[in-house]
């Protein structure tokens, strides 16, 4: 296997290269397991389209591999894990070659992954890690552990933590529990700040820490705001305020603001997010929201489709990581992206200028 090698290419570049690695293999071969070109056909289910990033993925996907002469199927189970494991179904019984899943429960899979095997279908595993199967080819994501650990840093740099007497008042946030990507973005964070919080520089007022209190189920926004409206309640009586707040994802970190925002606080905290949405990287520009991680969605559609050309060829499937990603069956070879951190100083150049969001989607 190849380690190392990484694919950084913006989508029209990547899109563009695998194009033409398509139309030159098409001649040479259109077997019945598709073959780079020929005819093949691929699903692709994502979990939900009330995150702006699944639209882009889909979109990008789907884009990607018609480019590469597939047929697709592009199907949203809406957050529902029985809904994602029926349309997986269909699209197994529609005879595709290859399946691209961003699992919304990661342990629901196993039984529909195993029909898939037996019709020789290669699955991906995309952004998300399927557990608990031997039916899971590859990985495909970014960094995730790196994600937590961007946040984090930007915490302790806007705070001066390594300076600053403080004491600073935290709270933790973390994703949906079914998500496999949670805890490694929470952990991340975690290994940077729990030094701070030891030597009470930072002190969390609610004493939530544990994943299963700070987790939020779907991602949900509204949850988060809710959560966040009772520690505000329960936890800031008085003269107390919170000066940062670790959120793994824009939606969540939106739902935060909302919370902050109807108990009276006029000037934020320190919040960070994840997926550079268009209404974060807004809130970024307002003072609403301090950072994003962003994650180019075009460069992981166009990896995929690099994999996944590569896997039916019967050639090298080009990965970089073969020792994180054990999905308790065994280990996932993957491929990870590089995340970037991103806020008021640099979203032009990384988001706007890179093409990622127009600029007058800002405005
Ligand atoms: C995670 C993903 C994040 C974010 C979140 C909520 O699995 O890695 O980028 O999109 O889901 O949708």
């Amino acid at each position: 296997m190849n380690v190392n090698r990484r694919h950084l290419l913006t989508g029209s570049i990547g899109a563009a290269a695998v194009a033409l690695t398509a139309s030159a293999c098409a001649s040479e071969d259109s077997g019945s397991n598709g073959g780079s070109g020929g005819g093949g056909k691929v699903g692709i289910a994502m979990p939900t389209k009330t995150s702006e990033r699944w639209i882009f993925d889909g979109d990008n996907l789907k884009t990607s591999f018609e480019d590469a002469g597939y047929t697709v199927s592009l199907q949203y189970a809406n957050d529902e894990p029985d809904k994602q494991v029926s349309q997986i179904e269909t699209m197994v019984g529609q005879g595709v070659d290859v399946l691209v899943v961003a699992a919304i429960d990661n342990k629901s899979l196993g039984g529909v992954l195993a029909q898939a095997k037996e019709q020789e279908i290669t699955v991906i595993a995309y952004d998300r890690l399927i557990l608990d199967t031997p039916d899971v080819d590859y990985y495909v994501s970014f960094d995730n552990t790196k994600v937590g650990t961007l946040q984090g840093t930007y915490i302790v740099e806007a705070l001066d933590l390594e300076n600053a007497e403080g004491p600073f008042n935290l709270e933790l946030f973390a994703g949906a529990l079914t998500d496999n990507n949670t805890k490694y973005f929470f952990d991340g964070a975690w290994a940077v700040l729990e030094p701070y919080v030891t030597e009470g520089k930072l002190v969390i007022r609610s004493g939530q820490t544990s994943l299963e209190q700070i987790a939020t189920e779907n991602w949900d926004g509204s949850i988060a705001q809710e959560r966040m409206d009772n520690i505000l309640s329960n936890s800031y009586k008085g003269d107390n305020k919170v000066d940062v707040v670790l959120a793994p994802y824009d939606g969540i970190s939106r739902g935060i603001v909302a919370a902050l925002q109807s108990s009276g606080y006029e000037k934020m905290p320190v919040i960070t997010g994840q997926d550079a949405e268009v209404e974060s990287v807004k809130y970024i520009i307002e003072g609403l929201q301090s950072m994003t991680v962003y994650k180019d969605t075009r460069a992981l559609a166009s990896t995929t489709v690099d994999m996944v050309l590569a896997s039916i060829d019967g050639g090298e499937v080009e990965v970089n990581d073969t020792e994180t990603y054990d999905n308790g069956d065994h280990v996932v070879p993957a491929n990870l992206l590089d995340p970037v951190s991103v806020d008021v100083n640099n979203y032009q150049e990384e988001v706007v200028d890179s093409g990622y969001i127009d600029e007058a989607d800002l405005a």
